[in-house]
């Protein structure tokens, strides 16, 4: 309705900083990567030169390697843990120096698809794509480093699922002796029983000072990390985006930059195969670290439908979609309730995501399966209509959790309603 979409745009005028949005006031105080890349798509449906400046000011940060950072310390800010002082990346403008989920190459094919003047949207596209295309190659170059076609996270932050039980195995891997100590701040904006547990952190400190030791050279990074985790999720939109990217490079007229793209998608959806996990019915993690397919039944293998995955992948995600909505009253939980180490408030460990929703319905859309996709948009907006634009939600009482006034959750509810 319009009501919402008014108040969807207050939000996300509430948390814009003229050049960048920061998710949301308080908690999280700078630019993030695939928010701000997903909040681009809201910005689409009312101001598309401010949708295009979203994109602009995170490309603007890229490293030289073309890694593009997952946090942009554009002004200082006590409020949030860890700071500039803790990554020291040494930059002009501070970035932490890791990454995030590749959704720029799929948000900048719709910004081009949705501007009316063609002229103007390839001008802006003529800079930005060669920018996230170099982001691409940089993944496979340095996060595939023995060419199998998928990349590692070596955070839990680059997931952008940071505290997803998917992880706990490859933490039991990272050491927490030696580290600095430190306060949390994000305990002191949200409710702690929402947040990850101060033992995660404290290996998400660990895995911060290590890669710092390593000068933050990433042609080091990937082998030396005892963290290495292939997200099927993280993968499904890297892969997406590569397509994306192709299909720009050829309405741009540069084939080579098309071919190249096109190869490495191609490449990834193949690779995606070998993270099928025939149990669960769905893809799940593979630990690089340790070298096994997991059995962690998380949303990481469901948002892997972005991907143009096949048909009868396609399908059977939808069958575990429905499995997990007889579990839960909206869809899609971060992970599957019936399994012990679910949690309905605590971050990625249970609650509902609205981006991720907007993903997973994105990708099943495109393959046959739109009765699901629908079902879980019109989930979506019941979370709304109840509890308002939260970071997330309680996938059985709906409540809200986390953070409050969500730049990303506003531009879903845009996206999804316009
Ligand atoms: C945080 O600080 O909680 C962020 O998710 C890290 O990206």
């Amino acid at each position: 309705s319009q009501a919402l979409i008014d108040q969807a745009r207050g939000v996300m005028e509430g948390n814009d900083r003229g050049t960048y949005t920061v998710p949301t006031h308080g908690l999280y105080p700078f630019q993030w990567n695939w928010d701000s890349a997903l909040s681009a798509l809201g910005f689409s449906h009312f101001d598309m030169d401010r949708a295009w400046v979203e994109v602009e000011t995170l490309m603007a940060h890229q490293w030289d390697d073309g890694m593009v950072p997952h946090i942009i310390f554009h002004e200082p800010d006590d409020g949030y843990f860890p700071g500039p002082n803790v990554w020291q990346t040494r930059r002009d403008v501070p970035t932490t120096g890791i990454t995030q989920p590749a959704v720029a190459g799929f948000a900048l094919r719709k910004l081009y698809d949705r501007t009316e003047d063609k002229a103007v949207a390839r001008e802006r596209l003529a800079k930005l794509l060669p920018k996230v295309h170099a982001w691409h190659k940089w993944f496979y170059r340095d996060r595939d480093p023995k060419s199998t076609g998928l990349v590692a996270i070596i955070h839990p932050w680059e997931s952008g699922r940071d505290n997803s039980v998917d992880w706990d195995e490859g933490l039991d891997a990272v050491p927490i002796e030696g580290i600095a100590p430190f306060t949390r701040r994000d305990t002191t904006h949200a409710n702690p029983d929402h947040r990850p547990s101060d033992e995660q952190y404290k290996c998400y400190i660990w895995l911060v000072e290590y890669f710092r030791g390593l000068g933050w050279d990433n042609a080091k990074l990937h082998d030396a990390s005892p963290f290495c985790l292939v997200d099927p999720g993280f993968n499904g939109i890297l892969i997406r985006s590569c397509d994306d990217v192709a299909d720009l490079a050829e309405f741009l007229g540069d084939p080579s930059m098309a071919s190249e793209a096109r190869a490495m998608a191609t490449k990834g959806r193949a690779a995606l195969e070998s993270l099928w996990n025939p149990t669960l019915g769905q893809y799940t993690c593979y630990n690089r670290a340790a070298g096994h397919l997991q059995d962690t039944p998380s949303i990481g293998g469901l948002l892997a439908a972005i991907a143009d995955v096949p048909h009868a992948r396609a399908d059977a995600l939808a069958r575990r979609i429905a499995l997990l909505a007889e579990r839960c009253g909206y869809l899609v939980p971060s992970h599957d309730p019936i399994d012990g180490a679910f949690d309905s408030l605590r971050y990625w460990r249970g609650p509902t995501w609205l981006i991720v929703n907007y993903l997973i319905a994105e990708g099943l859309g495109r393959s046959e399966q739109g009765a699901m996709a629908q079902r879980i948009l019109a989930d979506s907006l019941r979370l709304i209509e109840k509890s308002g634009f939260a970071e997330y939600y309680d996938p059985n009482s709906g409540e809200p959790c986390g953070g409050g006034d969500f730049t990303w959750t506003a531009a879903m509810v845009i996206e999804i309603l316009k």
